[in-house]
């Protein structure tokens, strides 16, 4: 079967690009943000929700360094993390600090304090799936060679697609904490023509260097308490100043309401990949933390040596369950 009888009914990869525009646009009729992208987003989260995630993640952070109760601040977290004798075996190669069984409570809290702010955006309707567990990860300000030649390592320019992610999918990026001016991320906008060609499951972020060379980067300075949401036809990744420090943040990705032709074509696109993350609808999603809690079996004891060799996969959440607390309220005599 040719590429363009992939397609859903014939359309053409041009109308594609516009229809993908389309529903970025409704988004961004009803999400607040600054500049004007067809495929990206920048909201600027209010000041005091902010404050009140920031605070979470520290305090998640903070268990995850068993502090022994002790929440530090964002400055000394990043001290700590930049702390090459600092031990943290839940952190996987790219980063992800993966929720474990020691710090079940404090992640639940971090994730109901997101999913408040997302609630109040009011743009769940245009969604279909959101992603579970939602990633903290460290940007470390010097680059691991090790790490940089992997083969889906963010460093290097990629769709989230040629990780195996569903070619629906938006990703949100939120810079929490530390030096966002020096270790900070960056968008690209591959050319028009291409439509959605581009948006198939790679081995390697490498095969798409071709792609990568006719893009342009899009101008854009990512500050801490925004949250960029950005289509995954465009491009992204890691970008490094030497001498930076390390970065937290949030990334998560939602799927966005689409046809069932649209849907089926995703499928066929992204073909056999076993990658990508776990999705379930927003009903779901916005109820962590509040009617249900997400359980994580493993210990930081248990995983201590499964994350210290490099892992070919591009990094997805921890396991887990859920667990439905009772929340029928009896009358109190
Ligand atoms: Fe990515």
């Amino acid at each position: 079967m040719s590429q363009s009888s992939a397609h859903p009914q014939g359309i053409a990869e041009s109308d594609l690009l516009m229809e993908r525009k389309s529903r970025f646009a409704e988004l961004a009729r009803l999400i607040p943000h600054t500049g004007s992208y067809d495929l990206l987003l920048d909201h600027e989260i209010e000041a005091g929700l902010f404050k009140a995630l920031q605070l979470q993640t520290c305090i998640y952070i903070s268990a995850c360094l068993v502090t022994g109760g002790r929440v530090l601040s964002a400055e000394e977290i990043v001290e700590r993390l930049s702390d090459r004798r600092v031990s943290l075996p839940n952190k996987t190669p790219n980063g992800l600090l993966l929720a474990k069984a020691d710090m079940t409570l404090e992640f639940n809290l971090l994730h109901k304090c997101f999913a408040r702010i997302m609630s109040g955006l009011g743009f769940d309707h245009l969604t279909d799936v959101w992603s579970l567990p939602m990633n903290v990860r460290v940007v470390s300000g010097q680059a691991d060679p090790a790490i940089l030649n992997r083969p889906y390592a963010s460093s290097k320019a990629h769709s989230d697609t040629w990780a195996g992610e569903p070619a629906d999918s938006v990703l949100l990026n939120v810079p929490i904490l530390g030096d966002i001016g020096r270790t900070s991320l960056e968008w690209l906008e591959p050319p028009p023509a291409l439509g959605e060609s581009h948006l198939k499951t790679l081995s390697d972020f490498n095969d798409g260097e071709a792609i990568v060379r006719q893009s342009s980067k899009i101008d854009l300075t990512p500050k801490l308490g925004h949250i960029y949401f950005s289509d995954c036809a465009l491009l992204h990744r890691t970008v490094r100043v030497n001498g930076g420090g390390c970065r937290v943040s949030i990334d998560l990705r939602i799927r966005m309401k689409t046809t069932p032709s649209y849907k089926a074509y995703v499928e066929r696109l992204r073909g056999p990949s076993t990658l990508g993350s776990h999705y379930v609808p927003f009903q779901l999603w916005q109820r962590v933390g509040t009617e249900t809690l997400m359980v994580f079996e493993e210990t930081m004891e248990e995983c201590r040596n499964k994350y210290r060799t490099p892992q070919a996969s591009y990094g997805t959440g921890a396991p887990f369950k859920m667990l439905e607390l009772n929340t029928d309220r009896a009358e109190v005599a």
